[in-house]
């Protein structure tokens, strides 16, 4: 090969590397963008997070695809406050600095719930049930303690949570905080609240808000609190669904009824089981496979296309929509209510890279 025709062939190398150089940085931008950036313009992506998933390749994932964090255990009355004199603040802070680091809201959740609660809380040392006076002061000391320590930092907070009965001919569930407190339970927490942090966001949250009589009943609630003029700014749809539910009318009803009460909407827990939704824990049967079948995939696909349209057109209402959890590599879903049986609730897989269900979702927003 002469010198001449070596150095075309360099100069040619060159060229071809160059151009695929500019090609690679013009897809650049595409590549780099996550889901909050899909979303830029409608409302914050949030996901459930815990201390430990704050490290490694599951942070640089959250970092990438998510602008808010919601704790998934760490700021529940139990974790956070183990006994009456003792507060257990590692995880939640460990949580909230990761998110001041690096520019994430933070959503608390929750303040005043039935399960999770530290054993302490409804019995005196005698292991009596405690006094309606009693309870509603420890319940104001924790909140104000937990609140005012995030105040500032935590722009919203579930402050109740699930205070509606499962049995749907009950309005309120028979929980300790009812029986002992009555109904005002819910009003003093909300005042607790609001008393240790004016600016937060203060939501109702609870589940299956898209069946029609749950729904009314939620409603009833939020209505009665408006009314009274106690400090409540949202309702939190958990949105715990599935391939079978809700529908779309059902959803667009849920969303409809709820804007009317001047309330901020989120959906605060979403996550999309491939199996029906069942309340009560049981032991996996026999003939129970766990495979995630291309027919789950295509109805899991359908479902959360359907939802994220509609998410699209209530932007206006919408002000926040949270996975519950990172990946189908962990999803509280393995382990309820079927022991063991593996879920595939999320937008990302085992390996934690995206489903085809992630273009879907971005695909409902897209120029
Ligand atoms: C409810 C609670 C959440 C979480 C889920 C299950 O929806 O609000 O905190 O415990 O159940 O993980």
């Amino acid at each position: 090969m002469t010198t001449l025709s070596f150095s075309l062939l360099l100069r040619l190398a060159l060229f071809v590397s160059c151009l695929s150089f500019l090609r690679v940085q013009a897809q650049r931008p595409a590549t780099d963008q996550g889901l909050k950036d899909h979303f830029q313009g409608y409302y914050p992506i949030g996901v459930a997070v815990s201390p430990r998933s704050l490290q490694g390749p599951e942070a640089a994932l959250i970092l990438k695809h998510f602008n808010s964090v919601t704790p998934e255990n760490a700021m529940k009355m139990g974790p956070i406050h183990p006994e009456e004199n003792r507060y257990a603040w590692e995880g939640a802070d460990a949580i909230v600095r990761f998110a001041q680091e690096h520019g994430l809201k933070v959503r608390g959740h929750a303040l005043c719930w039935h399960e999770q609660t530290p054993p302490w809380l409804f019995t005196d040392a005698d292991g009596k049930t405690v006094t309606r006076d009693v309870l509603l002061q420890r319940l104001r000391e924790h909140i104000t303690t937990v609140v005012s320590r995030y105040r500032g930092k935590v722009y919203a907070w579930d402050v109740v949570n699930e205070a509606i009965a499962d049995d749907s001919t009950k309005f309120l569930r028979e929980s300790p905080w009812y029986t002992i407190c009555g109904e005002d339970f819910i009003a003093k927490a909300f005042e607790y609240a609001h008393d240790a942090d004016p600016d937060a966001l203060l939501f109702y949250n609870d589940y299956n808000t898209e069946r029609p009589e749950k729904r009314e009943r939620v409603y009833r609630l939020l209505r009665k609190l408006k009314d009274a003029g106690v400090p409540i700014h949202g309702v939190g749809l958990q949105a715990h669904w599935s391939i079978f539910e809700p529908s779309e009318k059902e959803l667009r009803a849920a969303l409809n009824r709820f804007s009317s009460l001047n309330l901020a909407v989120q959906f605060t827990e979403l996550d999309v089981s491939v199996y029906r939704w069942e309340k009560f824990p049981r032991a996996r049967r026999a003939d129970e496979t766990d495979a995630f079948t291309p027919a789950l995939e295509a109805q899991q696909r359908q479902q959360y296309t359907r939802v994220f349209n509609i998410f699209r057109e209530y932007k206006n209402v919408i002000t926040g929509v949270t996975f519950w959890n990172v990946s189908d590599r962990h999803t509280w879903l393995d382990e309820y209510p079927v022991k063991g049986r593996k879920n595939y609730p999320l937008l990302f897989d085992q390996q934690l890279q995206p489903k085809a269900v992630y273009n879907d979702v971005i695909g409902t927003v897209a120029p």
